[in-house]
């Protein structure tokens, strides 16, 4: 007879309870386990049982399926991976504009179109489960995962990690294209000291229901599967132990039934770096009893968990509810019918199509943000040849362009990079798209930077890897001469300079957030030829730009673009597509500015520094497009409302150029006078609106006053009664905001 378990026909809980009771404590420590599938499989499946793994390869994962059938309960794996801007790791797939790219554009829709076509290649490759979204904010611009943000505003990260969950979680969890998403990090990671990554999270209750928590909750009500907690510690208590943020908030407030997931050993962690849990025993037990579910690679957990047990710090039945949860998932997945293996029939059909691509290219034609333009750019076609230098150490480099997470960014082994045949460069695109008889030449003019051995070893005392340091390349006189030359020949410079894979990512946080390496030097002497530049920054996020930059005659930020960014920044160049990019996150004049966020709470001595303004360089919402947009007559229809009233608005836009343009119409609302402090103005709502040469209408924007809220002393988010003024405009900038008064009663 076959275990009640395995009966399809059984209701889920039934099964769970039948399984559960037949699993010895071993079993269940193992199933809470989630490892490293670049490690030793066998003994993680065969000793360990281990429920879950991660960073696996297409043949690894294939033969950790074929060792759970020699396991006594064969019980399937959940199979992880961090499908962070496209599913990464495989050779081939699609990778789409970073996150922060993707933010660019403040469109869910490809937001969701982007998450959605990740699910469907990574599921059809035994994918049942990404570490993606993240939605912590983007505070100090040195943190080295700011690309990793949807940027710094709280409204813009719920709207865009909504839709990402829903793209990537598609029709629910028996829809064999679902993968289960991951809200990260959990919660208030990304408030670091002086940038560094991982460092105490100084940051106070209240301040994390004010701004770190909103686009949490909202995934979490909308049922976005799992959350993984943060690496570091907050008031003292790691994230995975904090019962408070665990089970009074996210379990208890939101009624979150979802599964936890620990960050990379973060149980571990509490041992050997943040020395709150005296050994492996201590710390496991203290992991179960908070309700963590999965636990990350920490290997020592299995003989902690076990010895807990044996030392009565942990009863054999807390580890039930995890356990019963993870168990759970995997019958909702179907797994015990259907492992979800690896499928090549869907591989060979799904992969990187051009249906993908197309949506991909549309992605990073949006993500793109023009800073600065004396109207040079649309370079003019069809005036004759023309000949246009495309110089900079990222104007051909593959690689770097997909970024952080991308193949070749080092978190996979099996894996170079992506093929290069996939991926169009700036050079590639300006080949491709400029007219037939122009001429287009090409110079990289500068190194960025590399990466020399740590002198301490390449590893920690505990194992643990260390991170290479950066040394910044000297400006090479030659290679300089050389772009020199081509930019003396040519009618026009493209400069394409920003960061590399060494500057970004875990532990990777910057100390100076300026272009480094040849390339300053590189910029000056290209400035100093006299002919037009376009500077095309592909930084993984906002850097400080050197006059050269700031002073050139057009300026795009590229973030990091994706395989189609090559085409859709010649494109953008060309005049083939219009700019409708909107920066995510403000940049910043200095790195000694920082923070630099738009939403900063009021209240300081006089509003700059001795020796420099605190105003950034361009601020959230600012994007140019190439033609001129006028706001005019913002009229709210009902000034007096009350909490349950909708704030209705109407403004006149018109397009007065000669170009159709995509705008981005932001409301902001700022609350006058507050009973504790509060930032001058929130995003709260925003629209984009196409708009043909010369067409005018009206945009009505309905903002529910139940959404203007603040979080008092006490905490609790509230509408407080008073005067409020609503500030549209096309960003955060007030001097191009049109404001209207309305009043809110009690
Ligand atoms: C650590 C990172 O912080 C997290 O974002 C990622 O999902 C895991 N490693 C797994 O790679």
């Amino acid at each position: 007879m076959t275990e009640p378990f395995r009966d399809p026909l059984l209701p889920i809980p039934g099964r769970v309870a039948d399984l559960l009771a037949r699993m010895t404590p071993a079993e269940k420590v193992g199933q809470m386990l989630q490892l490293d599938a670049r490690d030793d499989l066998d003994d993680q499946v065969l000793r360990v049982n281990v429920g879950s793994i991660l960073h696996t390869s297409p043949e690894r994962v294939m033969r950790a399926h074929r060792l759970v059938q020699q396991t006594r309960l064969r019980i399937p794996l959940l199979v992880g991976e961090d499908c962070i801007h496209g599913h990464s790791f495989w050779k081939g797939a699609t990778i789409f504009p970073t996150q922060l790219g993707m933010a660019a554009s403040w469109n869910p829709g490809l937001v969701e179109q982007a998450a959605r076509i990740t699910a469907v290649e990574a599921a059809a490759t035994g994918i049942h489960w990404t570490f993606s979204p993240v939605l912590c904010i983007a505070r100090d611009l040195r943190w080295g995962r700011v690309d990793e943000t949807f940027g710094e505003d709280p409204f813009l990260i719920g709207e865009l990690a909504s839709a990402m969950v829903r793209g990537y979680q598609g029709a629910g969890l028996t829809d064999p294209t679902a993968i289960l998403a991951t809200a990260k990090h959990f919660a208030g990671y990304s408030e670091t000291q002086g940038g560094r990554d991982a460092s105490e999270a100084d940051i106070s209750r209240r301040k994390l229901r004010s701004w770190f928590l909103p686009p949490f909750e909202r995934v979490a009500r909308e049922g976005c599967g799992s959350f993984m907690l943060g690496y570091q510690t907050m008031d003292g208590v790691p994230i995975t132990l904090n019962s408070w943020l665990l089970d009074e908030v996210l379990r208890g407030e939101w009624g979150y039934t979802g599964t936890l997931v620990t960050d990379w050993d973060n149980v571990g962690r509490m041992v050997w770096e943040q020395k709150v849990q005296p050994d492996y025993a201590h710390a496991a037990a203290a992991a179960v009893k908070a309700g963590n579910d999965v636990v990350m690679n920490t290997p020592g957990f299995y003989d902690g968990a076990l010895q807990a047990i044996r030392d009565g710090l942990l009863a054999e039945a807390e580890l039930d509810p995890a356990v019963a949860r993870i168990l759970t998932l995997k019958f909702e997945l179907g797994l015990f019918e259907n492992p979800r293996r690896p499928d090549r029939e869907r591989i060979e059909t799904v992969i990187g199509t051009p249906a993908h691509a197309a949506v991909n290219l549309e992605i990073a034609r949006r993500s793109l943000v023009l800073l600065r333009n004396d109207g040079t750019l649309p370079l003019p076609t069809g005036g004759g040849p023309r000949t246009i230098a495309v110089v900079g150490p990222l104007a051909d480099d593959a690689q770097e362009q997909l970024g952080d997470w991308a193949g070749g960014s080092g978190q996979a082994g099996w894996l170079e990079g992506q093929p290069r045949e996939l991926i169009t460069t700036v050079l590639d695109g300006l080949r491709r798209h400029a007219p037939t008889d122009w001429t287009i030449t090409h110079a990289p003019g500068a190194g960025i930077a590399e990466s020399i051995p740590h002198p301490d070893g390449p590893t920690c005392p505990d194992g643990q890897p260390r991170m290479p340091i950066v040394v910044p390349a000297v400006p090479d006189p030659e290679l300089i001469a050389d772009a020199v030359a081509q930019a003396e020949a040519a009618d026009h410079v493209v400069a394409v300079l920003g960061d590399c894979i060494p500057l970004v990512g875990e532990g990777r946080s910057t100390a100076t957030l300026e272009l480094i390496g040849g390339q300053i030097a590189l910029l000056d002497a290209l400035t100093a030829t006299g002919t037009p530049m376009t500077v095309v920054l592909l930084a993984s996020k906002p850097l400080v730009l050197p006059p050269s930059a700031m002073d050139a005659a057009a300026l795009v930020w590229a973030a990091n673009p994706g395989m189609a960014g090559g085409q859709a920044i010649a494109e953008l160049l060309l005049g083939l597509i219009e700019p409708s990019g909107r920066l995510p996150v403000s940049f910043a004049r200095h790195a000694g500015q920082q923070p630099t966020y738009y939403n900063q709470i009021r209240g300081q001595h006089g509003d700059r520094y001795a020796d420099l303004t605190q105003a950034p360089a361009f601020a959230f919402g600012e994007g140019l497009s190439y033609t001129t947009v006028e706001y005019a007559d913002l009229r709210i229809a009902t000034d007096l409302l009350t909490e349950g009233d909708t704030l209705v608005a109407d403004l006149g836009l018109s397009n007065t150029g000669a170009r159709p343009v995509r705008e981005t119409v932001q409301a902001y609302v700022s609350d006058l006078v507050t009973s504790v402090s509060w930032a001058d103005q929130e995003l709260k709502a925003y629209r984009q609106v196409d708009l043909a040469p010369g067409e005018e209408v009206t945009v009505r924007f309905e903002i529910p006053v139940a959404d203007c809220t603040i979080v008092d002393a006490e905490g609790h988010r509230i509408v407080e009664p008073g005067e409020f003024e609503l500030r549209v405009g096309p960003s955060s900038i007030a001097r191009s905001q049109l404001r209207a008064r309305f009043r809110v009663t009690a």
